[in-house]
């Protein structure tokens, strides 16, 4: 089997790489090594960046997004019992929609099909070969067999423990990890959101951020210890935390001071750890890395998933250039423009990561640095400028 771009997992990146190149003419094959299903229904991102949903228009998976979707204009951040309105659509003139991962790579992965485009689920990749040659193949397992797919080039979009990335030699890779000291307890629970906008709060016992899936839907999520069992928290003890790391000041806000947390049955209960990866560079030869299988920012702010997007969108117009003219100028780049946006929002992750967690072996110092940058957000329209454009996303070439 041949085709012009190997595309090494289904997820988000992939598949949206897949069909960014089918607008500019490319063919491509996406593997993926998991059943559909577990695709589809697995708990992830919510929030898309404006670019994101650019790139979802341009593909055409649009329709149920804005069917469903919920704009949001702008956040609050909490802290020692006060409140502070992030506004974006003033701040910046765009906005950020809520739309599941889930229901993304739903929507994309019906797109395909519908083509009639290749995309094989259960394609377990043994191998990325012969990058270093302009004849790479990835060897994998299908039905019971082993089968090898040659390319001009291959994509690996398979995740932070995906095979792909193996084929760049261990002596070239540069590794970058930050491992946060406290992970995140999330739930699902059919309720309606209590906030009609994101909730990113500082409470004395730690971080707390209540989102939502739908206007029945409430996401919301704890810090909690490196280590902890979701199954160890009733359901009961999380409401109870997440109420008091949202409390706010009587005196400070006399029409919110009584904020109440609804609450209702919870369908998903999970812990994330918080870790940070960057993996440098993202091409060797004919391999190319896009999303989580070249970098992972922790959860705060929700970048992971608009990263991936973002090096698709821009890998697509690199190959799109090189197939029809053979100009390799913006492949050679690609590395290092993608990865000048992963160290953004490795910045900005790292930034609303610690000011909103509270260091649970107690540096008081850093304690005070972070809420001097609640303070200034809170004063200073400009901090919160800076604040809402990267949290709802920098434009393709300007980062
Ligand atoms: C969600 C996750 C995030 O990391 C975030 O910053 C905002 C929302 C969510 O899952 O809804």
């Amino acid at each position: 089997d041949r085709t012009q771009v190997a595309i090494v997992g289904g997820g988000p990146a992939g598949l949206m790489l897949a069909h960014l190149l089918r607008l500019r003419g490319v063919d491509s094959v996406v593997l993926e090594a998991r059943p559909r299903e577990r695709v589809e229904t697995r708990q992830r991102a919510g929030i898309l960046e404006h670019g994101t949903v650019d790139a979802l228009r341009e593909v055409g998976a649009d329709a149920r997004m804005d069917e469903l979707g919920l704009p949001h204009d702008g956040f609050e951040l909490r802290f020692s019992g006060r409140s502070v309105r992030v506004d974006m659509q003033e701040l910046t003139g765009q906005r950020v929609m809520i739309w599941a991962q889930t229901e993304v790579t739903k929507d994309l992965i019906a797109l395909r099909l519908s083509q009639g485009e290749p995309l094989l689920f259960d394609a377990e990749v043994l191998e990325v070969a012969d990058v270093e040659t302009d004849g790479p193949s990835v060897r994998y397992r299908y039905e019971g067999a082993e089968h090898v797919l040659r390319a001009d080039v291959v994509v690996g979009a398979d995740g932070s423990h995906g095979p792909a990335r193996r084929a760049i030699p261990e002596h070239l890779v540069r590794r970058f990890e930050r491992i946060y000291p406290y992970s995140w307890l999330g739930i699902l629970a059919d309720v309606a959101p209590s906030s009609h906008e994101l909730i990113y709060a500082r409470g004395r016992t730690g971080f707390a951020l209540a989102s939502m899936r739908s206007p029945s839907v409430t996401r919301a999520y704890i810090q909690v210890p490196n280590g902890t069992d979701a199954q160890a928290w009733a359901d009961e003890a999380i409401w109870d935390e997440l109420s008091a790391r949202f409390a706010l000041d009587p005196g400070e806000h006399a029409d919110r001071g009584s904020f109440t947390l609804a609450r209702g049955p919870v369908t998903d209960k999970s812990v994330t750890p918080m870790r940070s990866v960057v993996t440098e560079p993202m091409r060797h030869g004919r391999l190319f890395l896009a999303g989580d299988a070249a970098h992972i920012v922790p959860p705060t702010g929700a970048k992971g998933l608009n990263l991936a997007v973002a090096d698709v969108r821009v890998l697509a117009d690199a190959l799109g250039e090189w197939f029809s003219s053979k100009d390799e100028t913006l492949l050679d780049a690609y590395s290092d423009t993608a990865l000048r946006r992963v160290w953004r929002a490795s910045h900005f992750s790292w930034t609303m990561t610690t000011m909103l967690h509270v260091d649970p072996d107690g540096d008081p110092f850093d304690e005070q640095l972070a809420l001097a940058h609640l303070h200034h957000i809170e004063v200073s329209e400009s901090a919160r400028r800076a604040l809402a454009e990267n949290y709802r996303g920098l434009a393709l070439g300007t980062v």
